[in-house]
């Protein structure tokens, strides 16, 4: 395949802002193709926690002093560029202070909505003056939706798009950065309000991601079973006609992991690295996280881990009942790292103080400290509702940490249910999002737990699985070049 010149848009990058695994999707992938050899630019907002004093940020020549007309103001901006961690790929941030001098990455602002079509309208002016023609912009969410449309409409007049084609990853369907249809003006797109759909229009509402499904010439999203239950009315978000009717052009591509950042054997944030081979090690690291979190460490006793962002998404509703009765039980041991809605809070501080020396809640955001829980704990809980594709059992399988997920998404993709008689499978997998689900899922875990050949193999199975980028962007590859040859036979 020739070179392609790929533009990535993303409101998260780690480690510059994350606030979950589009963080990391928008770093891993992009630096996967840049590594590939192809000419890959990303852009994304210079939010002020960004510390710009620890990267090697920088002014780049011909993008300062630089202005959108968004509804009745002009927004000044310049565009910095810092390269990625680890990577020699260069990362484009928009400086816009007014928008993006924020308490959080994302607000319930009232101009949430400008602050993204900034960030979309920015990357593709950007191109314009750069003189770089994109063969393939690659949208991430809501908050790059409006993409896809820009390109065949506004911007459609420039030769430099002409063979540009959008590909849209939908990582959450669940958020769809939906507003009123007064924000059409600041969207730019009053002399294309024809191309919105136009029924939500009439009804007052734009939707961003809804435009982006609309246009964006392949939808992907992130697990293959995603894809499959976004088509579907429960798990569609309202948006399951238009998945159906995108037919193939509507594809599941399973992330990978990026094993620069997680890999048990070269992880610098843990107390002790290991591998397969070493597994003693891994239960030093189990020492060292209770110890850390001031808890007392008890070989038989398994530690069950999460971490994760406290949304409805994540089903923690479902253990409300279940995990103060296995605590009663003083089977288990739990350490949760987290922040969100206050109801999940509460409920996992209220555990910790209900039972002191059995749970530690750490309430807010700790990379280290997720690795170390990746590490330390024997098995990694995910009960989620819904899943596109989740991280976090990905890494719990490399990291020999057992997942005990419901069946949903890429949780269902990546994780198979042990199977005693033919020893395969790689954790505890159940279908009910109850109460008894979860039970039930705990029961068996535990008591696999207590058999040690069981569980070792359990442990091997996990951690012989193969969940690099070279597969899923090989994947991206392929679908970019099918994009680009179709363009290239019409020309
Ligand atoms: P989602 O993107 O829905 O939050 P994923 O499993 O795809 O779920 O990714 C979550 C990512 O965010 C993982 O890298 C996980 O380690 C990280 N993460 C979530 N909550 C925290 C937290 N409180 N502290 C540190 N990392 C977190
Ligand atoms: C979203 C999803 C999560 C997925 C991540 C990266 O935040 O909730 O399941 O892993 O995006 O694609």
């Amino acid at each position: 395949m020739r070179t392609l010149r790929i533009g990535h848009v993303t409101s998260e990058i780690a480690p510059f802002a994350k606030v979950g695994g589009l963080a990391d999707v928008s770093a891993a992938l992009p630096s996967f193709l840049h590594g590939a050899g192809h000419d890959v630019r990303v852009f994304t907002p210079l939010y002020s926690a960004i510390e710009t004093d620890a990267y090697d940020f920088a002014p780049v020549e011909g993008l300062s002093d630089l202005s959108v007309e968004t509804g009745a103001d002009r927004i000044s901006y310049d565009v910095l560029q810092a390269t990625l961690p680890g990577s020699s790929l260069v990362v484009h941030f928009i400086h816009c202070p007014a928008l993006y001098d924020r308490l959080h990455v994302y607000t319930n602002d009232p101009d949430e909505h400008r602050r993204f079509i900034l960030l979309s309208r920015a990357a593709l002016d950007a191109c314009q003056r750069l003189g770089w023609a994109p063969d393939v912009m690659h949208c991430h969410d809501w908050q790059t939706g409006l993409i896809p449309l820009y390109l065949k409409s506004i911007y459609a007049w420039d030769r430099l798009f002409q063979a540009t084609r959008s590909v849209l990853t939908i990582h959450n369907i669940g958020y769809q950065g939906t507003f009123p249809a007064s924000v059409l003006t600041d969207t730019g797109l009053e002399d294309s309000a024809k191309y919105l759909h136009q029924e939500d229009l009439r009804e007052g509402a734009i939707g961003f991601l809804k435009t982006g499904v609309l246009y964006a010439d392949r939808v992907t999203t992130v697990s293959p079973t995603y894809a499959e239950e976004i088509r579907t009315e429960k798990l569609g978000a309202g948006l399951h006609d238009l998945m159906r009717e995108r037919g193939e052009t509507l594809v599941g591509i399973l992330n990978g992991v990026d094993t620069a950042v997680w890999n048990p054997r070269r992880d610098s944030n843990l107390a002790h690295r290991y591998s397969q081979k070493s597994l003693w090690r891994k239960e030093k690291n189990k020492e060292a996280l209770l110890s850390d979190l001031h808890l007392p460490y008890d070989p038989d006793r398994p530690v069950v881990g999460m971490v994760t962002r406290l949304t409805g998404q994540k089903g923690i509703e479902l253990l409300f009942e279940p995990l103060p009765e296995f605590l009663e039980a003083h089977v288990l041991r739990l350490v949760i790292l987290a922040s969100g809605e206050s109801k999940y809070e509460r409920f996992f501080a209220e555990l910790q103080e209900a039972f002191p020396g059995e749970v530690c809640f750490y309430r807010g955001f700790h990379e280290g400290l997720a690795h170390r829980i990746e590490a330390g704990a024997d098995m990694f809980l995910m009960p989620s509702i819904y899943e596109p594709c989740g991280l976090n059992q990905m890494y719990s399988l490399m990291y020999g940490t057992i997942p005990i997920v419901r069946k949903t998404g890429g949780l269902a993709d990546t994780v198979r249910q042990w199977d005693p008689e033919s020893e395969s499978g790689n954790g505890v997998v159940f279908d009910h999002p109850t109460a008894e689900g979860v039970r039930w899922a705990l029961r068996t875990a535990l008591g696999l737990y207590q058999d040690r050949e069981v569980w070792k193999k359990l442990m091997s199975n996990a951690m012989n699985a193969d969940f690099s980028w070279e597969k899923a962007g090989k994947r991206y590859l392929e679908l970019y070049g099918e994009l680009v040859t179709r363009q290239e036979a019409k020309v």
